[in-house]
């Protein structure tokens, strides 16, 4: 272990220790003095994928938007996500899982009780920052000095009310008595509130298993493109790649839908784009890093045509806007009640308009992620899966579809997400 010459930075690297020579960098984490490799994007990915800490939660990481994986470092609360391993060098860093749990029991009760919380999952985040808060302020620290630090955080179901109930509780030392729900009609605390309010209820990202591999994703660079070929070898050369699949390697139905079958789970080569989330690979590799390394190795040839935007336009097109759908209307809903005809016929005045809404995004916080468990052998193979989605059973499925096997052999757990306002309920990286 060779010690930089500048005695305040703190990178070292190791030779003989762990044999491949990488960089490390030594900061302390939850009391205890630690190594990190320097090769993670940011301190988020260390924490959670060497350290194996998931109270800081990756919402949008490395934009550090959302406060979903604010830490101690140095006592302020800080985005871990936008915290780079260099500048994580030599300080002194504090999860939830470092905090002593007599303080961790009386922020969840607090945060429980308050009701605030919902999916949970910026929770972590909000309490951590909390605690920044007191540790500076004690009980001088008013509602609107709160509120103004909150700008840190997104929360997509719970709004800040709540939240600033639980911060003053917890400055004042007025944490109200939990109440576990007594059965239906009585008041309690959420279900698994606690939990969820320091981090200890786990997301599927959270989840872990013997063996795990890691999947990621290569998406189209063009909204409406025709594939050409796609070359994959670059990816499958690169160390630690167990293997990679594209359209070609689906075994049975090559959509799903909840409603229609409608969504292509991944576009051919031959095939054609419908818009830049469109899937064209998947990498498998031994670690997150390394599957996302190899699917921008991916080598794909397109021939780029004009994105279809407009929706009347595209219902008035005979072009398919979705590759290999029959028209582009998805389904068409009247509504009349009584005489209608009758109606217009006698009214003095009549209106004709057309009304268009408009368009909300979900913005849930917790991504999408699956994790499937293969196990017994050939006709005995079964998958679980734990899904983030909003339908198990459809979930179930598709996936059981997709692979031409009899749904009796799939099992779907649904793992209560980090958000979705219906913005689930299509499978979006199950069937890969
Ligand atoms: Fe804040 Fe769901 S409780 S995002």
């Amino acid at each position: 272990m060779t010690e930089t010459a500048d005695p305040t930075v703190t990178t070292v690297t190791t030779d003989a220790a762990d044999g491949d020579g990488a960089a490390q960098v030594e900061f302390t984490l939850n009391g205890a003095p630690v190594l990190a490799s320097t090769e993670h994007p940011h301190l988020l990915a260390a924490l959670r994928d060497e350290f194996d800490l998931t109270s800081p939660k990756d919402g949008c990481s490395p934009s550090g938007q959302c406060g979903c994986c604010t830490v101690l470092i140095d006592g302020k609360a800080r985005v871990s996500c936008q915290t780079s391993m260099d500048k994580a060098a030599g300080s002194d860093i504090v999860t939830l899982e470092g905090v002593d749990q007599a303080e961790v029991d009386r922020m969840a009760d607090a945060f429980a009780a308050c009701g605030a919380l919902q999916c949970g999952f910026c929770t972590p985040g909000i309490v951590m920052r909390t605690k920044a808060l007191i540790d500076k302020n004690g009980s001088s620290l008013t509602r609107e000095q709160a509120s103004r630090h909150l700008g840190a955080h997104l929360c997509r179901c719970t709004g800040y009310i709540k939240v600033l109930d639980a911060v003053e509780a917890l400055a004042h030392d007025e944490v109200p008595v939990v109440v576990q729900p007594g059965g239906v009609g009585s008041r309690g605390i959420k279900y698994e509130g606690r939990e969820l309010s320091v981090g200890t209820r786990d997301f599927i990202d959270d989840m872990a298993v013997p063996g795990m591999l890691h999947g990621a994703l290569h998406l189209s660079d063009h909204a409406r493109a025709d594939i050409v070929s796609i070359d994959t070898t670059a990816a499958r050369a690169l160390s630690g790649v167990v293997d990679v699949f594209t359209a070609a390697d689906i075994p049975a139905a090559r959509r799903v839908g909840l409603i229609h079958k409608d969504w292509p789970i991944m576009i051919p080569e031959g095939g054609r784009t419908s818009y830049l989330g469109d899937v064209l690979a998947v990498v498998v590799a031994k670690t997150r890093e390394l599957a996302r390394t190899a699917a921008a190795l991916i080598d794909v040839n397109y021939e780029v045509h004009t994105p279809m935007v407009d929706p009347v336009r595209v219902i008035e097109s005979d072009e398919p806007a979705v590759w290999e759908l029959d028209g582009n209307i998805l389904s068409t809903s009247t509504y009349s009640r009584g005489d209608v005809d009758a109606a217009l016929a006698e009214s003095r005045f009549t209106v004709e308009e057309t009304f268009q809404t408009q368009r909300i995004e979900h913005a849930f916080l917790e991504p999408e992620s699956t994790l499937a468990v293969p196990s017994g052998d050939g006709d005995e193979r079964t998958l679980y899966v734990y899904s983030g989605g909003q339908g198990i059973w459809d979930d179930r499925n598709d996936i059981a579809a997709m692979l031409g096997v009899d749904q009796q052999r799939i099992t779907t757990e649904l793992v209560s997400n980090g958000g979705a306002f219906g913005g689930k309920e299509d499978m979006s990286n199950q069937a890969h």
